[in-house]
């Protein structure tokens, strides 16, 4: 795969989105971003040090089950995480990898289709490797704060690259995806609050299913079944 790389711009997934409209399949990397997009329509801060990249994906997967791919890239980090660093990363539904109960990597995914067709999905990472955090954000960490010395961004981001492709050939198979998400999971078991536009539900989260959709089990509305929104650990 080709791989663009770049000093600023503006946010690697509107690079991506380009290069993927001229039939392109590659990766865009950046030391910055003066735009970075998280999910929802956050800013996502983007200083120098760490690692912010998109990746242009073409998987043979109806629409419905695009969102496996937030799934693939939570398992892909957390398991390299965990490799080249021997630290217990896990994941927070949907797709936050967490060390410590503290964000260190948030994934976008954002998909073209065209009726039951993926045209193509633009996977975004972006890791907390070197780069400071604003004391204000509490939730957050990167990964020299939890080592205590520099890491090298590149000995992280080959090996990553290299767990994404090779769990793509997961995607139909989502069953094996979403096992390997579940074992890495600090989700599971756990009292939730999940905030879904305007709507918030609280309960246990009980399972994800082969979807990838949060399952809860609330005081008073009984079983739920949640295909997007924000988690919150609450106990
Ligand atoms: C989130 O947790 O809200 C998702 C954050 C995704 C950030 C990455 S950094 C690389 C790519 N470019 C962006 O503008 N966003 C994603």
């Amino acid at each position: 795969k080709k791989v663009y790389y770049f000093e600023e711009v503006s946010s690697t997934m509107d690079v991506a989105r380009k290069l993927a409209q001229k039939g392109e399949e590659a990766i865009v990397i950046a030391e910055t971003q003066t735009k970075g997009k998280g999910r929802r329509g956050r800013y996502w801060h983007s200083g120098r040090g760490g690692i912010y990249f998109s990746l242009i994906l073409k998987p043979t997967i109806n629409p419905s089950q695009a969102h496996l791919v937030n799934l693939l890239a939570g398992v892909a980090v957390a398991i390299t995480i965990r490799k080249l660093f021997n630290i217990n990363a896990t994941l927070k539904w949907p797709n936050d990898v967490l060390i410590n109960e503290k964000k260190v990597c948030g994934i976008l995914a954002e998909m073209e289709a065209e009726a039951d067709i993926v045209r193509f999905i633009i996977l975004g990472i972006g890791i907390n490797v070197n780069n400071n955090i604003s004391d204000r954000i509490k939730s957050a960490i990167s990964l020299r704060e939890i080592l205590g010395k520099e890491v090298s961004k590149k000995k992280l981001f080959l090996p990553l690259i290299k767990e994404i492709e090779k769990l793509q050939s997961f995607l139909n198979q989502p069953k094996v995806l979403v096992n390997r998400w579940k074992r890495l999971s600090s989700t599971l078991g756990r009292h939730v609050r999940v905030i879904i536009q305007n709507k918030i539900l609280e309960g246990e989260a009980i399972d994800i299913d082969n979807d990838g959709a949060l399952i809860l089990k609330t005081s008073d509305e009984g079983l739920k079944r949640v295909v997007a929104g924000d988690c919150i650990h609450l106990r």
